[in-house]
């Protein structure tokens, strides 16, 4: 999988079923899955509650938070997890649609 930003290293793993605000994916089974997120396309994971201001990944290793996204109702870090299939994952605050 490749985008303008980001290009896996390896296309072996099977994709499953995932969705993000309403939009369906097809991520690589157990890879990372905000890298997964990246690379498929997925620039904004929130937004602060202060200014609305958008946020993505930046440390991709539990420190910063901007990758919080709510997993399934649960709001997690987004770089600490691997992707299975079925997730219904969203932007925090905004519900799974999006909304
Ligand atoms: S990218 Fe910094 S905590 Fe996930």
């Amino acid at each position: 999988m490749k985008t303008a930003s980001f290009e896996t290293l390896s296309e072996s793993r099977a994709e499953v079923p995932v969705t993000f605000a309403g939009q369906e994916l097809m991520l690589p089974e157990g890879a990372n899955l905000a890298a997964a997120l990246l690379a498929a396309g997925i620039t904004t994971f929130r937004h602060t509650p202060t200014s609305g201001a958008p946020r993505a990944p930046f440390c991709m290793m539990g420190a910063c938070f901007d990758c919080v996204v709510e997993v399934d109702g649960i709001t997690r870090q987004a770089c600490m997890l691997t992707v299975t299939e079925g997730l219904t994952i969203s932007m925090p605050q905004e519900g799974a649609d999006g909304s």
